[in-house]
Protein backbone atom coordinates (compact mmCIF):
# COMPACT_ATOMS: atom_id res chain seq x y z
CA UNK A 1 0.00 0.00 0.00
CA UNK A 2 0.94 3.67 -0.77
CA UNK A 3 2.40 5.19 2.31
CA UNK A 4 1.47 8.84 2.08
CA UNK A 5 2.07 10.18 5.91
CA UNK A 6 4.58 11.85 7.09
CA UNK A 7 8.03 10.22 8.19
CA UNK A 8 9.65 10.73 11.50
CA UNK A 9 13.43 9.16 12.50
CA UNK A 10 13.14 7.22 15.67
CA UNK A 11 16.56 5.97 17.31
CA UNK A 12 16.72 3.55 19.95
CA UNK A 13 19.34 4.72 22.62
CA UNK A 14 22.05 2.67 23.23
CA UNK A 15 21.32 0.09 20.57
CA UNK A 16 23.02 2.81 17.76
CA UNK A 17 20.16 2.43 15.74
CA UNK A 18 17.95 4.35 14.05
CA UNK A 19 14.97 3.91 10.98
CA UNK A 20 12.44 6.03 9.36
CA UNK A 21 8.94 5.50 10.74
CA UNK A 22 5.73 6.95 9.18
CA UNK A 23 2.98 8.75 11.15
CA UNK A 24 0.25 6.44 10.57
CA UNK A 25 2.61 2.99 11.72
CA UNK A 26 2.82 2.13 15.32
CA UNK A 27 6.20 1.54 16.91
CA UNK A 28 6.38 -1.84 16.60
CA UNK A 29 4.81 -1.93 13.11
CA UNK A 30 7.90 0.87 11.49
CA UNK A 31 10.64 -1.10 13.75
CA UNK A 32 9.68 -4.64 12.39
CA UNK A 33 9.40 -3.27 9.07
CA UNK A 34 13.03 -1.65 9.07
CA UNK A 35 14.18 -4.95 9.71
CA UNK A 36 15.18 -4.54 13.57
CA UNK A 37 13.34 -7.24 15.87
CA UNK A 38 11.97 -5.90 19.51
CA UNK A 39 10.00 -8.15 21.96
CA UNK A 40 6.23 -8.40 21.29
CA UNK A 41 3.42 -10.98 21.48
CA UNK A 42 -0.01 -9.58 20.99
CA UNK A 43 0.23 -6.56 19.12
CA UNK A 44 -3.21 -5.54 20.54
CA UNK A 45 -1.86 -3.26 23.84
CA UNK A 46 -2.30 -6.54 26.14
CA UNK A 47 0.69 -8.21 27.34
CA UNK A 48 2.62 -5.72 27.81
CA UNK A 49 5.77 -6.97 26.15
CA UNK A 50 6.37 -4.17 23.88
CA UNK A 51 6.64 -1.43 26.49
CA UNK A 52 9.09 1.66 26.16
CA UNK A 53 10.41 4.56 27.82
CA UNK A 54 10.37 7.64 25.61
CA UNK A 55 13.16 9.38 25.87
CA UNK A 56 12.20 12.58 23.45
CA UNK A 57 9.53 13.84 21.20
CA UNK A 58 6.12 12.88 21.13
CA UNK A 59 4.49 10.13 20.48
CA UNK A 60 0.52 9.58 20.54
CA UNK A 61 -1.47 6.51 22.33
CA UNK A 62 -4.33 4.80 20.38
CA UNK A 63 -5.50 2.56 22.72
CA UNK A 64 -5.55 4.37 26.27
CA UNK A 65 -7.11 1.22 28.13
CA UNK A 66 -4.88 -0.92 27.18
CA UNK A 67 -4.45 -3.35 29.70
CA UNK A 68 -0.50 -3.85 29.02
CA UNK A 69 0.42 -0.42 30.57
CA UNK A 70 -0.35 0.12 34.14
CA UNK A 71 -0.63 3.99 35.82
CA UNK A 72 2.91 3.30 37.27
CA UNK A 73 4.55 2.67 33.71
CA UNK A 74 2.64 5.87 32.13
CA UNK A 75 4.41 8.58 35.08
CA UNK A 76 7.66 6.72 33.90
CA UNK A 77 6.70 7.68 30.35
CA UNK A 78 6.64 4.41 28.75
CA UNK A 79 4.14 3.16 26.28
CA UNK A 80 3.39 0.37 24.54
CA UNK A 81 5.21 0.21 20.95
CA UNK A 82 2.06 -2.10 19.61
CA UNK A 83 -0.08 0.65 19.92
CA UNK A 84 1.54 4.24 19.59
CA UNK A 85 2.44 6.47 17.09
CA UNK A 86 5.31 8.78 16.01
CA UNK A 87 4.26 12.07 15.57
CA UNK A 88 7.91 13.85 15.33
CA UNK A 89 11.69 12.32 15.48
CA UNK A 90 11.97 10.39 18.67
CA UNK A 91 14.96 8.86 20.71
CA UNK A 92 13.35 5.66 22.70
CA UNK A 93 14.85 2.93 24.93
CA UNK A 94 13.99 -0.64 24.95
CA UNK A 95 16.52 -3.62 24.17
CA UNK A 96 16.51 -5.12 20.32
CA UNK A 97 16.26 -8.72 20.04
CA UNK A 98 17.19 -10.71 17.27
CA UNK A 99 15.14 -13.53 18.15
CA UNK A 100 12.37 -11.32 16.78
CA UNK A 101 13.80 -10.21 13.80
CA UNK A 102 10.97 -10.54 11.14
CA UNK A 103 11.51 -13.45 8.72
CA UNK A 104 9.25 -11.48 6.40
CA UNK A 105 8.60 -7.81 6.96
CA UNK A 106 5.52 -6.68 7.05
CA UNK A 107 3.38 -5.15 4.69
CA UNK A 108 -0.14 -3.72 4.59
CA UNK A 109 -2.17 -5.31 1.74
CA UNK A 110 -5.76 -4.42 0.58
CA UNK A 111 -7.64 -7.42 0.66
CA UNK A 112 -11.31 -8.71 -0.78
CA UNK A 113 -14.44 -10.88 1.04
CA UNK A 114 -14.20 -14.37 -1.23
CA UNK A 115 -16.17 -16.69 1.01
CA UNK A 116 -17.59 -17.26 4.51
CA UNK A 117 -17.67 -20.67 6.21
CA UNK A 118 -19.85 -22.13 9.28
CA UNK A 119 -17.53 -24.09 11.42
CA UNK A 120 -19.66 -23.99 14.68
CA UNK A 121 -22.53 -22.19 16.03
CA UNK A 122 -19.52 -19.28 16.87
CA UNK A 123 -16.38 -19.62 14.87
CA UNK A 124 -16.39 -18.98 11.62
CA UNK A 125 -13.99 -19.30 8.71
CA UNK A 126 -13.66 -16.44 6.39
CA UNK A 127 -11.50 -15.79 3.07
CA UNK A 128 -10.07 -12.92 1.78
CA UNK A 129 -7.79 -12.15 -1.43
CA UNK A 130 -5.25 -9.93 -1.95
CA UNK A 131 -3.23 -8.81 -5.35
CA UNK A 132 0.19 -9.24 -3.40
CA UNK A 133 1.28 -12.69 -2.83
CA UNK A 134 -0.25 -13.83 0.67
CA UNK A 135 3.39 -14.08 2.76
CA UNK A 136 3.69 -15.72 6.33
CA UNK A 137 4.63 -18.78 7.63
CA UNK A 138 2.20 -21.26 9.24
CA UNK A 139 1.10 -20.21 12.37
CA UNK A 140 1.62 -16.65 12.01
CA UNK A 141 -1.31 -13.72 12.42
CA UNK A 142 -2.06 -10.87 10.96
CA UNK A 143 -3.95 -7.02 12.05
CA UNK A 144 -6.92 -6.72 10.01
CA UNK A 145 -8.18 -3.21 10.05
CA UNK A 146 -12.14 -3.17 9.32
CA UNK A 147 -14.44 -0.89 8.12
CA UNK A 148 -15.71 1.04 11.11
CA UNK A 149 -13.79 -0.84 13.37
CA UNK A 150 -11.38 2.11 15.76
CA UNK A 151 -8.09 0.43 15.68
CA UNK A 152 -6.45 -3.31 14.30
CA UNK A 153 -7.36 -6.50 15.89
CA UNK A 154 -5.18 -9.52 15.54
CA UNK A 155 -6.10 -12.41 13.67
CA UNK A 156 -4.01 -15.80 12.94
CA UNK A 157 -4.13 -17.25 9.63
CA UNK A 158 -5.41 -20.94 9.28
CA UNK A 159 -3.49 -21.58 5.58
CA UNK A 160 -0.51 -21.56 4.86
CA UNK A 161 1.16 -18.39 2.59
CA UNK A 162 0.56 -18.38 -0.98
CA UNK A 163 1.10 -16.45 -4.28
CA UNK A 164 -2.61 -16.43 -5.01
CA UNK A 165 -3.22 -13.74 -2.28
CA UNK A 166 -5.55 -15.82 -0.53
CA UNK A 167 -5.77 -15.35 3.52
CA UNK A 168 -8.01 -17.68 5.09
CA UNK A 169 -8.76 -16.26 9.63
CA UNK A 170 -11.24 -18.17 11.90
CA UNK A 171 -13.09 -15.77 14.01
CA UNK A 172 -14.89 -16.60 17.40
CA UNK A 173 -17.98 -14.00 17.49
CA UNK A 174 -16.68 -11.43 20.63
CA UNK A 175 -20.43 -10.83 22.42
CA UNK A 176 -20.39 -6.99 21.56
CA UNK A 177 -17.25 -7.20 19.77
CA UNK A 178 -17.00 -4.43 17.03
CA UNK A 179 -14.38 -6.31 14.90
CA UNK A 180 -16.62 -9.64 15.33
CA UNK A 181 -19.80 -7.52 14.48
CA UNK A 182 -18.91 -5.89 11.45
CA UNK A 183 -17.27 -9.83 10.51
CA UNK A 184 -20.51 -11.41 11.68
CA UNK A 185 -23.22 -9.09 10.74
CA UNK A 186 -22.19 -6.32 8.04
CA UNK A 187 -19.71 -7.86 6.11
CA UNK A 188 -20.63 -9.09 2.77
CA UNK A 189 -18.58 -11.12 -0.13
CA UNK A 190 -16.58 -7.94 -1.77
CA UNK A 191 -16.10 -6.21 1.82
CA UNK A 192 -12.76 -4.71 1.50
CA UNK A 193 -10.32 -4.59 4.59
CA UNK A 194 -6.88 -3.77 5.21
CA UNK A 195 -4.06 -6.84 6.30
CA UNK A 196 -0.88 -6.10 8.06
CA UNK A 197 0.89 -9.06 8.21
CA UNK A 198 3.35 -11.58 8.90
CA UNK A 199 3.14 -10.96 12.77
CA UNK A 200 4.76 -13.28 15.52
CA UNK A 201 7.60 -15.76 16.48
CA UNK A 202 5.52 -18.52 17.04
CA UNK A 203 5.33 -20.33 13.80
CA UNK A 204 6.37 -23.54 12.35
CA UNK A 205 10.02 -24.29 11.54
CA UNK A 206 9.91 -26.23 8.87
CA UNK A 207 13.99 -27.45 9.53
CA UNK A 208 13.38 -28.97 12.86
CA UNK A 209 12.51 -32.28 12.85
CA UNK A 210 10.80 -32.64 16.41
CA UNK A 211 7.49 -34.06 16.50
CA UNK A 212 4.74 -31.68 16.79
CA UNK A 213 1.83 -31.10 19.52
CA UNK A 214 -0.50 -28.67 18.76
CA UNK A 215 -2.64 -27.32 21.71
CA UNK A 216 -5.33 -24.70 21.13
CA UNK A 217 -8.33 -23.76 22.68
CA UNK A 218 -11.69 -21.97 21.30
CA UNK A 219 -10.55 -19.81 18.48
CA UNK A 220 -6.47 -20.65 18.78
CA UNK A 221 -7.31 -23.56 16.29
CA UNK A 222 -6.40 -20.84 13.09
CA UNK A 223 -2.69 -21.20 13.96
CA UNK A 224 -2.93 -24.85 14.74
CA UNK A 225 -4.51 -25.93 11.34
CA UNK A 226 -2.37 -23.40 9.89
CA UNK A 227 0.38 -25.45 11.19
CA UNK A 228 -0.59 -28.80 10.55
CA UNK A 229 -1.03 -27.79 6.69
CA UNK A 230 2.60 -27.17 6.97
CA UNK A 231 3.59 -30.04 8.73
CA UNK A 232 1.79 -32.34 6.19
CA UNK A 233 4.15 -30.96 3.47
CA UNK A 234 7.67 -31.85 5.80
CA UNK A 235 9.19 -34.82 5.79
CA UNK A 236 8.03 -36.33 9.82
CA UNK A 237 8.84 -39.53 8.72
CA UNK A 238 6.13 -41.12 10.72
CA UNK A 239 6.29 -38.24 13.59
CA UNK A 240 2.39 -37.56 13.49
CA UNK A 241 1.48 -34.35 14.70
CA UNK A 242 -1.37 -34.42 17.78
CA UNK A 243 -4.09 -31.76 17.85
CA UNK A 244 -5.58 -31.09 21.52
CA UNK A 245 -8.37 -28.70 21.12
CA UNK A 246 -9.80 -27.53 23.98
CA UNK A 247 -13.62 -26.43 23.68
CA UNK A 248 -15.84 -25.20 26.05
CA UNK A 249 -19.11 -26.75 25.34
CA UNK A 250 -19.69 -29.80 22.95
CA UNK A 251 -21.98 -27.64 20.26
CA UNK A 252 -18.32 -25.78 20.55
CA UNK A 253 -15.88 -28.52 18.73
CA UNK A 254 -14.84 -28.48 16.00
CA UNK A 255 -15.90 -31.07 13.45
CA UNK A 256 -13.96 -34.13 12.12
CA UNK A 257 -14.79 -33.97 8.50
CA UNK A 258 -13.20 -30.02 8.51
CA UNK A 259 -10.27 -31.19 9.98
CA UNK A 260 -9.92 -33.95 7.31
CA UNK A 261 -9.26 -31.71 5.09
CA UNK A 262 -5.97 -31.15 6.20
CA UNK A 263 -3.66 -33.81 3.84
CA UNK A 264 -2.04 -36.83 5.70
CA UNK A 265 -4.15 -35.71 8.68
CA UNK A 266 -5.79 -38.72 10.34
CA UNK A 267 -8.51 -37.29 12.47
CA UNK A 268 -9.40 -40.66 14.55
CA UNK A 269 -5.62 -40.85 15.70
CA UNK A 270 -4.63 -37.30 15.51
CA UNK A 271 -7.71 -35.03 16.73
CA UNK A 272 -8.50 -35.10 20.61
CA UNK A 273 -11.10 -32.57 21.69
CA UNK A 274 -11.59 -32.16 25.41
CA UNK A 275 -14.69 -30.27 26.56
CA UNK A 276 -14.71 -28.46 29.93
CA UNK A 277 -18.16 -28.02 30.22
CA UNK A 278 -20.75 -31.01 29.25
CA UNK A 279 -24.34 -30.54 29.83
CA UNK A 280 -26.07 -33.20 32.32
CA UNK A 281 -27.55 -35.42 29.81
CA UNK A 282 -25.37 -35.03 26.87
CA UNK A 283 -24.27 -37.77 25.02
CA UNK A 284 -20.35 -37.10 24.24
CA UNK A 285 -18.28 -39.66 25.35
CA UNK A 286 -14.49 -38.01 24.59
CA UNK A 287 -12.41 -36.54 27.36
CA UNK A 288 -13.76 -33.61 29.32
CA UNK A 289 -12.45 -31.19 31.89
CA UNK A 290 -9.27 -28.42 31.36
CA UNK A 291 -6.37 -29.22 28.78
CA UNK A 292 -3.83 -29.16 31.04
CA UNK A 293 -5.33 -31.61 33.10
CA UNK A 294 -5.77 -33.82 30.50
CA UNK A 295 -2.21 -33.06 28.87
CA UNK A 296 -1.24 -34.00 32.88
CA UNK A 297 -2.78 -37.81 32.84
CA UNK A 298 -1.81 -38.64 28.75
CA UNK A 299 1.19 -37.33 27.51
CA UNK A 300 3.80 -39.59 27.06
CA UNK A 301 7.10 -39.83 28.86
CA UNK A 302 9.20 -38.84 25.50
CA UNK A 303 6.88 -35.71 25.48
CA UNK A 304 10.11 -34.18 26.05
CA UNK A 305 11.43 -34.09 22.22
CA UNK A 306 8.35 -32.57 20.74
CA UNK A 307 7.78 -28.82 19.73
CA UNK A 308 5.11 -27.16 21.35
CA UNK A 309 2.21 -24.89 19.93
CA UNK A 310 -0.16 -23.26 21.95
CA UNK A 311 -2.81 -20.68 20.87
CA UNK A 312 -5.92 -19.49 22.56
CA UNK A 313 -7.19 -17.35 25.56
CA UNK A 314 -4.62 -16.54 27.43
CA UNK A 315 -5.79 -18.39 31.18
CA UNK A 316 -5.24 -21.62 28.76
CA UNK A 317 -1.90 -21.05 27.36
CA UNK A 318 0.26 -20.00 30.89
CA UNK A 319 -1.69 -23.29 32.53
CA UNK A 320 -0.51 -25.24 29.71
CA UNK A 321 2.62 -23.87 29.60
CA UNK A 322 3.05 -24.26 33.61
CA UNK A 323 2.55 -27.90 33.32
CA UNK A 324 5.01 -28.52 30.73
CA UNK A 325 7.67 -26.47 32.16
CA UNK A 326 7.48 -27.01 36.00
CA UNK A 327 5.87 -30.86 35.82
CA UNK A 328 7.11 -32.13 32.88
CA UNK A 329 10.83 -30.01 32.55
CA UNK A 330 10.05 -29.76 28.96
CA UNK A 331 12.84 -27.07 27.71
CA UNK A 332 11.64 -23.39 27.01
CA UNK A 333 12.96 -23.28 23.54
CA UNK A 334 10.53 -25.84 22.59
CA UNK A 335 7.06 -24.06 23.70
CA UNK A 336 6.20 -21.99 20.99
CA UNK A 337 2.68 -19.70 21.64
CA UNK A 338 0.52 -17.24 21.19
CA UNK A 339 -1.67 -15.69 24.13
CA UNK A 340 -5.51 -14.51 22.34
CA UNK A 341 -5.93 -11.22 24.48
C1 LIG B 1 -1.94 -12.84 18.45
C2 LIG B 1 -3.44 -12.94 18.46
C3 LIG B 1 -4.08 -13.77 17.56
C4 LIG B 1 -5.47 -13.89 17.60
N1 LIG B 1 -6.07 -14.72 16.71
C5 LIG B 1 -7.42 -14.85 16.73
C6 LIG B 1 -8.08 -15.72 15.81
O1 LIG B 1 -7.46 -16.38 14.98
N2 LIG B 1 -9.44 -15.78 15.87
C7 LIG B 1 -10.16 -15.05 16.80
O2 LIG B 1 -11.40 -15.16 16.80
N3 LIG B 1 -9.55 -14.25 17.68
C8 LIG B 1 -8.20 -14.11 17.66
N4 LIG B 1 -7.60 -13.27 18.55
C9 LIG B 1 -8.44 -12.54 19.51
C10 LIG B 1 -9.01 -11.30 18.84
O3 LIG B 1 -7.98 -10.44 18.39
C11 LIG B 1 -9.88 -10.54 19.84
O4 LIG B 1 -10.90 -11.39 20.27
C12 LIG B 1 -10.40 -9.27 19.19
O5 LIG B 1 -9.91 -8.18 19.89
C13 LIG B 1 -11.89 -9.19 19.17
O6 LIG B 1 -12.20 -7.93 18.62
P1 LIG B 1 -13.66 -7.36 18.71
O7 LIG B 1 -13.62 -5.95 18.22
O8 LIG B 1 -14.60 -8.31 18.07
O9 LIG B 1 -13.94 -7.41 20.26
P2 LIG B 1 -13.71 -6.25 21.34
O10 LIG B 1 -13.86 -6.93 22.63
O11 LIG B 1 -14.56 -5.06 21.05
O12 LIG B 1 -12.26 -5.84 21.09
C14 LIG B 1 -11.62 -5.19 22.08
C15 LIG B 1 -10.17 -5.53 21.93
O13 LIG B 1 -9.70 -4.88 20.74
C16 LIG B 1 -8.42 -4.37 20.94
N5 LIG B 1 -8.48 -2.90 20.70
C17 LIG B 1 -9.48 -2.04 21.00
N6 LIG B 1 -9.15 -0.80 20.57
C18 LIG B 1 -7.96 -0.90 19.98
C19 LIG B 1 -7.10 0.03 19.33
N7 LIG B 1 -7.43 1.29 19.19
N8 LIG B 1 -5.97 -0.43 18.82
C20 LIG B 1 -5.64 -1.74 18.92
N9 LIG B 1 -6.39 -2.67 19.54
C21 LIG B 1 -7.53 -2.24 20.04
C22 LIG B 1 -8.02 -4.76 22.30
O14 LIG B 1 -7.25 -5.93 22.25
C23 LIG B 1 -9.29 -5.01 23.02
O15 LIG B 1 -9.12 -5.95 24.05
C24 LIG B 1 -6.22 -13.14 18.54
C25 LIG B 1 -5.58 -12.29 19.43
C26 LIG B 1 -4.20 -12.19 19.40
C27 LIG B 1 -3.53 -11.26 20.35
S1 LIG C 1 1.10 -5.04 24.38
FE1 LIG C 1 2.29 -4.69 22.63
S2 LIG C 1 2.72 -6.66 21.92
FE2 LIG C 1 1.33 -7.04 23.54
Amino acid sequence: MKENQKQHQVFIEGAGLSFTISENDSILGGILRSGVGIPYECNAGGCGSCKYTLIEGDVVDDFEGSAGLRASDKRKNKHLACVSRPQSDCVIEIKPDAEYVAKTRPKRVNATLQSVEKLTHDLWEFYFESDPPARFLPGQYAKLSLPGVAGPRSYSMCNNGNNDGRWGFQIKRTEGGSASSFLFDNAVLGSRITIDAPYSIAHLNEQSERPLICIAGGSGLAPMVSILHGAAKMALEGKRPILYYGARTVDDVISKEYLDRIPHFDVEKQYIPIVSEVEPGNSWSGPTGMVHEYLAESLDDDCQDCDYFIAGPPPMVDAVRRHLILERKIPVEHLHYDRFY
